[in-house]
């Protein structure tokens, strides 16, 4: 990376920039179990294509994955069905909430991408073809990739699974559209637990990295999927990673990346590097506004930017 400090700066001046930013957002409570997490938790971690990681504050704490979970279950359709996965879902960013409704209703069941819930749901229905287990095949997943034994949160998923009624109806409207194939309750449940998995800023920098060196994994020493396919996965992070403020997180960003209610965001430097970060009180786009402003001044001081 171009710049004139070592890493250890950029992050140390990163923590202090951030500072000013607790209190702007809220803890999500939506899924009551999260609403129990400390809101002034901070933690980053930088991990290079090149072998370098560094990690500050709570970066090794584990934290809820949340829809973070969607981009790896996204990588696992695609390295198992290929091309058809387009066949269940788009490629276009909605313009709307994670969980909007009435736009799927519109476009007959048919989700606008895999990051938004409905789109997740087709994922899961996907995944659920081939095990009875998705869930687990995606902690496994990100396990394998980050080389760490990852774990669900049993109590937020079952907390989610209690007051998933939002989730309910658009697998419920896609039910009935026909474009979700298995018992509602069975997509949910996967679903929920999925986006229950822990992990934390270390191993989620160490998971992503594959797609910041062309599918190749510098932690595992393996290519886990084709340079295409990590192209492809970054387009759709930039387009459709943070659902309705991808504009505003392009503008102050400039990197593909997936965020999570739980307040972790992955973001991808092609070539370069993948960065992690979690604090947990979100903006009403469900992005964590600490974690949004630590990766904007991430990429002012170091210039890191695709765009
Ligand atoms: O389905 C939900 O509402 C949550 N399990 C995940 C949503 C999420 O993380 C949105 N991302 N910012």
């Amino acid at each position: 990376m171009k710049h004139e400090l070592s890493l250890p700066e950029v992050l140390s001046q990163i923590e202090k920039t951030v500072r000013p930013q607790f209190g702007k957002g809220r803890v999500a409570d939506y899924i009551p179990e999260l609403a129990t997490v400390d809101p002034k938790k901070f933690g980053m971690a930088v991990r290079t294509v090149s072998g370098q990681e560094y990690v500050i504050g709570d970066g090794d704490e584990p934290f809820s994955a949340q829809s973070v979970t969607k981009l790896f279950a996204l990588g696992i359709a695609l390295n198992r069905i290929g091309d058809e996965v387009w066949t269940r879902v788009g490629k276009e960013p909605s313009g709307t909430p994670f969980n909007y409704l009435s736009q799927l209703e519109h476009e007959a069941g048919f989700p606008r991408n895999p990051f938004i819930n409905a789109g997740a749901l087709a994922v899961v229905d996907m995944l659920l073809k081939g095990t009875r287990r998705p869930d687990l095949t995606v902690r496994d997943y990100m396990g394998f990739l980050c080389q760490n034994a990852l774990t669900i949160d049993e109590a937020v998923a079952r907390s989610e699974i209690e007051t998933a009624h939002k989730n309910r109806a658009i697998a419920n409207l896609m039910k009935g559209a026909g474009t979700l194939h298995h018992e509602v309750e069975t997509v949910i449940a996967a679903y929920c637990r999925q986006c229950a998995i822990t992990l934390s800023c270390r191993d989620l920098a160490r998971a992503a990295l594959p797609l910041a060196a062309g599918g190749y994994s510098p932690v595992i020493e393996e290519t886990v999927f084709p340079a295409r396919q990590a192209r492809r996965l970054n387009a759709l992070l930039l387009t459709c990673g943070v659902y309705d403020s991808v504009g505003s997180f392009a503008y102050r960003v400039g990197l593909p990346a997936k965020s999570g209610v739980g307040g972790g965001i992955v973001a991808i430097v092609p070539g370069q590097a993948a960065i992690a970060v979690w604090s947990p009180e979100l903006d009403r786009h469900g992005t964590s506004v600490v974690g949004f402003a630590a990766l904007e001044a991430f990429s002012q001081i170091t210039n890191c930017s695709v765009l």
